[in-house]
């Protein structure tokens, strides 16, 4: 497919507008500001450019076209009344310096989406600022830091134990924070490994670190003793959120002994993500680090909401104004739609996880055999013994099959991990038909691994070279590079190969 640039021809317009009679003389700029040329923007009809840009669009996946069963992202429906919810005007057009008088019902909102978040997470206070989990994660380190600096103990208490199966972010979030990383192995029934934490956690440390049920789908089932061993030294527990939606009405962060929760709305609630975001990552802290949260807080002054800014002992702002207010709206009428029944969404989504694992583990190992939460971790490594066929192989043949991989390499404990989340939304027709797929792939290893090779077979491009694509990322269309064809009309466009050669 070629880049709009080169479709574009000198003169060709997408419209023509009028030129008003008494146009306003153009604003007088300084020499040294104005452009010597005009921009090299394309010109194409309109038809064109609505061809370009729908042709792009059947090259992507989305949840909306197919099952996208990517672990540890939660890649769930997200129902078409919450865009609307989000598209009124009241919402949509509210400018964020509008003040508390004239934004009543945006703030009721916010006030009420964070007393929800409260009592799923059973934590006293909740800042929604935080644009993303990563974001989130940040946020609760600051706290913890301003937190210990307020008691003198600063200084001191320099480490955070981070689980050998986290996500990625957390490790380099406790870098960020200027905190010294301290690893903890996991057990072969896939929980912490008591034994190697008790030898790492000290006076020195400020927290831990921790998602649970963990990336490996696991609830750890020793988590009251972790906590109670963090609290006895006067550490704190930070709760990766992310995996909440395996325990939304069941188990509560708070109730098992964490301080700071972040929440990623976008994976738990309702928010159309994907390759980075948008999303929020709202964070839940315990009343004695409140005082800490960003500003402004959203309060309530008997029927009266507004933004709060007194608060001496805040971190400050992490992101503009209150935070990104429309994955709010989508959340807040995602949790009201589902009410006191919320905890179904989170039991069907672990129901969804077993029955798959239960139609894919005598085929595909299981490194840690377990009933999983919300997701599970599988490994191609008998396919690699045994036909040489690899995870990376697997998750491109799915893709003939119609299929979105699933995440693999991670967590990275597990060798030719494929880390499957089918989400709750998911009839069992889809997960059959998945199944279907994973057990043909599987044979298809032993038959004609060289079909797995090649794969995919049926997209616009087959396999990538990914480590140039992250290392030398081609992002900008040089100009110089290329001679401009809205120039040169007279050269004959070589003949585009059709999608998928
Ligand atoms: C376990 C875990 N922690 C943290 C994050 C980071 O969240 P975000 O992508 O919103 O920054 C993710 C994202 O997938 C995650 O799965």
């Amino acid at each position: 497919m070629k880049l709009i640039f080169e479709k574009s021809r000198a003169g060709r317009r997408a419209a023509r507008l009028p030129q008003p009679a008494n146009l306003a003389p153009a604003p007088e700029l300084p020499a040294a500001l104005r452009r010597a040329d005009p921009p090299r923007l394309p010109e194409l009809p309109e038809n064109e450019i609505v061809r370009h840009f729908t042709e792009l669009t059947t090259r992507n996946f989305g949840i909306d076209t197919g099952f996208y069963p990517l672990g540890s992202c939660t890649m769930k429906y997200n129902p078409r009344v919450n865009e609307r919810v989000a598209a009124l005007p009241g919402f949509r057009d509210l400018h964020p310096h509008q003040e508390d008088e004239a934004s009543q019902g945006a703030l009721e909102l916010m006030h009420d989406l964070q007393e929800m978040l409260a009592e799923i997470t059973a934590l006293d206070a909740v800042s929604l600022q935080p644009a993303a989990g990563s974001q989130g994660e940040l946020t609760g380190l600051m706290l913890m830091r301003a937190f210990f600096a307020d008691r003198g103990e600063g200084d001191r208490r320099r480490k955070v134990v981070v689980a050998d199966t986290a996500h990625g972010t957390n490790p380099a979030s406790v870098t960020m924070a200027g905190y010294e990383l301290v690893k903890v192995e996991t057990d072969p029934r896939g929980n912490i490994d008591l034994d190697d934490l008790r030898t790492k956690v000290d006076e020195e440390t400020a927290g831990l670190m921790l998602t649970n049920p963990s990336t490996l789908g696991l609830f750890d089932e020793h988590i009251e003793e972790i906590a109670r061993m963090f609290h006895e030294v006067g550490s704190l527990l930070y709760y990766d959120g992310a995996n909440l939606n395996a325990v939304c009405g069941i188990s509560r962060p708070g109730d098992m002994g964490f301080d700071i929760v972040h929440i990623n709305l976008h994976k738990t609630f309702s928010q159309p993500h994907g390759g980075g975001g948008p999303g929020g990552g709202p964070i839940a802290v315990r009343r004695q680090l409140e005082p800490y949260l960003p500003v402004p807080a959203v309060v309530r002054d008997g029927k009266r909401f507004r933004l709060d800014y007194d608060r001496p002992k805040s971190i400050g702002k992490v992101r503009a104004f209150t935070g990104p207010f429309g994955v709010f709206v989508r959340s807040y009428a995602f949790i009201l739609a589902w009410g006191r029944e919320l905890k179904t969404m989170s039991e069907h989504a672990v129901l969804n996880a077993n029955y798959l694992l239960a139609r894919l583990k005598g085929v595909y190992e299981l490194p840690f055999d377990r009933l999983c939460m919300h997701e599970f971790v599988l490994s191609a490594r008998g396919l690699k013994r045994e036909h040489g066929i690899t995870a990376l192989d697997v998750a491109k043949r799915l893709m003939d099959y119609g299929f979105h991989p699933p995440t693999i390499y991670f967590p990275l404990i597990v060798p030719e991990a494929l880390m499957i989340e089918p989400t709750e939304t998911e009839t069992k027709e889809t997960l059959d038909a998945f199944a279907d797929a994973m057990l043909a792939i599987a044979r298809e290893a032993a038959e004609q691994p060289e079909l797995l090779k090649e794969a995919p077979h049926g997209r616009s491009v087959q396999r990538l070279d990914e480590v140039k694509a992250a290392r030398r990322a081609v992002v900008r269309y040089r100009f110089g590079d290329h001679p401009d064809p809205a120039a040169e009309p007279s050269a004959p466009a070589p003949a585009e190969a059709p999608k998928g050669v």
